[in-house]
């Protein structure tokens, strides 16, 4: 494993999300469902480094377990590079370096911001200059979490959580991120929610609910009010990412009893995301979760998307 980077490199980095907001409607012909959501790009990051190389190579390290990363056409920064290179007919390759800091199989988009990455890094090493529109079509075709990953922030995401929307967020929000050494499956999740509605319940995009993001959690993030938000968070998929893990609720209860002002599960999960009014009580809910055996983590957004690094 080469740690060390030429100095022909191109370095990129990108943020893992939270969904602030995540409403779940029905699932589509292509097997996607409709989504309104609402992302937060927060302070954990993936770090692509692309090389001058005549082949497609990949290798992966970090902080968190990578034993479960794929270094092969599974991988979707490898697809992302690929895609790019056809695309804009580049007969070179690239070797990517990805240091991983997002947990892998967290629900936090991991390997969006990996693919979304590799897109900017490639663009950068190639010389593709496809400008920010085809990228996002690219991104788009990857998988539905990429987008964001390239415009980082706090967007509102319909469509399949790809047709972006920037929301207005004031100020910096405060989350303890509680991972899971245990990943989940996202179409695994999305599946079990359907088998949780198929007994009777009506779907969110049925009339007369409709499929929208609260102009309630907008105003908070406007306002840059965490004591707003966390009221109005909302996951659809909690209850199946929940159902059979037991040390999830627990994580979010102790949370709020050690000083969150409300948790969720963090997309598919199983990453859970606790809001916080401030950095301080936030670091506070971090030593108590980290002392009774958990990993908590203390981030902040948002931040920005996929960037070249000097
Ligand atoms: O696009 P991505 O690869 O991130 O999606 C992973 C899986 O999650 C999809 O194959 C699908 O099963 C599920 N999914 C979904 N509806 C969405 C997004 C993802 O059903 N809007």
């Amino acid at each position: 494993m080469s740690m060390a980077h030429r100095s022909d490199a191109v370095h990129v980095r990108a943020p893992g999300k939270i969904n602030v907001y995540l409403g779940v409607g029905s699932q589509h012909d292509d097997g996607y469902h409709a989504l309104a959501t609402v992302f937060q790009a927060v302070s954990l990051y993936e770090d692509v480094y692309a090389h001058p190389s005549n082949e497609f190579t990949l290798e992966v390290y970090g902080d968190v377990d990578v034993a479960d990363v794929p270094v092969d056409d599974r991988n979707l920064a490898m697809r992302a590079a690929k895609l790019l290179a056809q695309t804009a007919g580049v007969t070179a390759g690239v070797h990517l370096v990805i240091r991983k800091g997002v947990p892998v199989a967290g629900g936090m988009g991991g390997g969006s911001a990996d693919a979304a990455a590799a897109l900017v890094a490639c663009d950068a090493l190639w010389g593709t200059e496809l400008g920010p529109h085809r990228l996002h079509e690219l991104a788009a075709r990857l998988g539905a979490d990429v987008p964001f990953a390239l415009h980082g922030g706090t967007a509102i995401g319909a469509g399949r959580g790809d047709e972006l929307t920037p929301a207005l967020a004031r100020g910096r929000f405060d989350w303890v991120l509680v991972t899971s050494a245990q990943g989940l499956s996202t179409p695994e999740i999305y599946g079990r929610l359907d088998a949780l509605r198929a007994h009777g319940e009506a779907l969110a995009d049925d009339p007369p609910l409709s499929l929208d993001v609260p102009v309630a959690v907008l105003q908070a993030l406007r306002a840059g009010d965490a004591m707003a938000l966390a009221p109005v968070m909302f996951n659809d998929l909690e209850r199946a990412a929940v159902d059979g893990r037991p040390d999830l609720e627990r994580a979010l209860a102790d949370g709020l009893r050690f000083g969150a002002l409300a948790g969720i599960v963090s997309g598919s999960g199983p990453t859970v995301a606790l809001l916080c009014a401030d950095s301080e009580i936030a670091r506070t809910v971090q030593q108590e979760l980290q002392a009774t055996g958990r990993t908590a983590l203390h981030v902040h957004g948002p931040v920005a998307g996929a960037q070249v690094l000097g």
